[in-house]
């Protein structure tokens, strides 16, 4: 009799839940960048973004297309201000102008709700433009409060994780020294607008740099035996929840223990030039698929077991302009024309994925810019990606579910 009762909830809460899902899992948020020649027009990228369950989504600029493209779909954006006008943001006027026509224009239709100034301007040890970044966010915080925007949009930066000299153990975490002068002040600049502290985060480095010495597994979120802080006697079963302490040590150790930090990137490259030791499909797929389940989970480190992980994946395209090794091209989730670089390994894509049945979706297609995409491959793609849609979803509520199973169980007790 007692199953009968649960049974018949579960599938309530299971019907409703459906409804209900894309509030639920709102910490999944996805770098869209587009140094690329052959990306899909902005509207054909809701699809996409929606196919793996992200609700934020964080840019490198203020594309006027991609934010008028995503004007009510209730994503949540993160534009960013081009290391290039950093210094110019120092003048009021240009700072106000620049907040009148890439945020003011698109609210509140487009929910954007933060502002990064540059991206990882520290460690370019570039001296005049270390000097701009705090000018630069502040003229551009003093623009919001003048537009009575400051309410609802935030300014930050974004770090590398190489502003810290030391890493592990966690506890130990500190910044470079020759950039605490620097950091301090913005650190300073954030406790008082109460904006988050953003950091880039690779763990595919850590072990690119230092194959032999570091566990593959422990940088996958494979199962491994993980490592004991010996200071906080803390276990780690992964090397991005250490970086993320590493993080929180090192904002503490200037006094700034209360910040609250966000994974502005994370990710790992699907390909990579034969020097750089696991960057390979098959890795891609298990350090992002067990990157969701943990973000799914909705699991903290452990240094901040209850506050949930506020992760940017990084990212949502392979970037065929963008310099550097093979690698820097092939971070994406996504293949230019809409397909997936990868299934993510969660439960239901594999088999619904190449089961492609033509959805709604499909109709998107037409609108695409005939130049830059070749229309058969990106047909079969957003078909297969929005046929893929349920099956993660459906995956991702199972481990959402659990908690909220537990509790509606009580409740039918109590009512009973
Ligand atoms: C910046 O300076 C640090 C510390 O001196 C050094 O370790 C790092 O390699 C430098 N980075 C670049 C991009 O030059
Ligand atoms: C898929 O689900 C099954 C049973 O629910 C589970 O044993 C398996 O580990 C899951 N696979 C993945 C990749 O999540």
């Amino acid at each position: 009799m007692e199953h009968s009762r649960f049974y018949c909830h579960v599938s309530l809460i299971l019907s409703i839940s459906g409804l209900v899902f894309p509030v639920m899992v709102d910490s999944i948020g996805i770098n869209y960048g587009q140094i690329a020649n052959n990306l899909p027009t902005p509207d054909n990228v809701i699809p996409l973004v929606k196919s793996i369950g992200a609700t934020k989504v964080k840019l490198y600029d203020a594309d006027p297309r991609v934010l008028k493209a995503f004007a009510n779909t209730g994503v949540e954006f993160i534009v960013g201000l081009g290391n290039e006008y950093l210094s110019k943001m120092r003048d009021p006027d240009k700072a106000q102008a620049w907040v009148k026509a890439n945020v003011q224009a698109y609210l509140p239709a487009t929910k954007i709700t933060c502002i990064t100034i540059g991206n990882e301007i520290l460690t370019f040890n570039d001296t005049s433009l270390t000097d701009n970044l705090l000018p630069a966010m502040q003229g551009i915080q003093t623009a919001l409060v003048n537009l009575g925007l400051d309410k609802q949009v935030s300014v930050t930066t974004a770090h590398s994780l190489a502003v810290l000299d030391v890493s592990f153990p966690p506890s130990a975490g500190s910044f470079r020294k020759d950039l605490v002068g620097s950091i301090t002040p913005i650190l300073n600049f954030h406790a008082k607008t109460n904006s988050p502290f953003l950091i880039n985060a690779y763990p595919f480095f850590a072990f690119k740099s230092n194959p032999k010495q570091v566990s593959l597994d422990f940088v996958l979120f494979q199962p491994n035996q993980g490592v004991v802080d010996p200071k906080s006697n803390f276990h780690y079963d992964n090397m991005l929840f250490a970086q993320i302490d590493a993080v929180y040590s090192a904002l503490a150790s200037l006094g700034y223990s209360k910040l609250p930090v966000h994974i502005s990137e994370t990710g790992w490259p699907s390909k990579g030039d034969e020097d750089e030791v696991g960057a390979t499909l098959e890795n891609a797929k298990k350090y992002n698929g067990n990157l969701f389940k943990t973000i799914c989970q909705r699991k903290g480190t452990p240094m901040r077991p209850n506050t949930d992980l506020n992760i940017y994946v990084f990212a949502l395209f392979n970037e065929n302009m963008k310099p550097g090794p093979t690698s820097e091209r092939n971070y994406g989730l996504f293949k230019p024309d809409g397909s997936p670089a990868y299934s993510l390994g969660i439960n239901g894509t594999d088999a619904i994925s190449t089961n492609s049945t033509p959805t709604t979706a499909a109709t998107t297609t037409t609108n695409t810019t005939p130049a830059l995409r070749s229309p058969e491959s990106s047909s079969t793609g957003y078909l297969s990606i929005s046929a893929a849609v349920k099956g993660r979803w459906i995956s991702c509520i199972g481990q959402l579910l659990f908690p909220l199973l537990l509790l509606s169980c009580l409740a039918f007790r109590e009512a009973f």
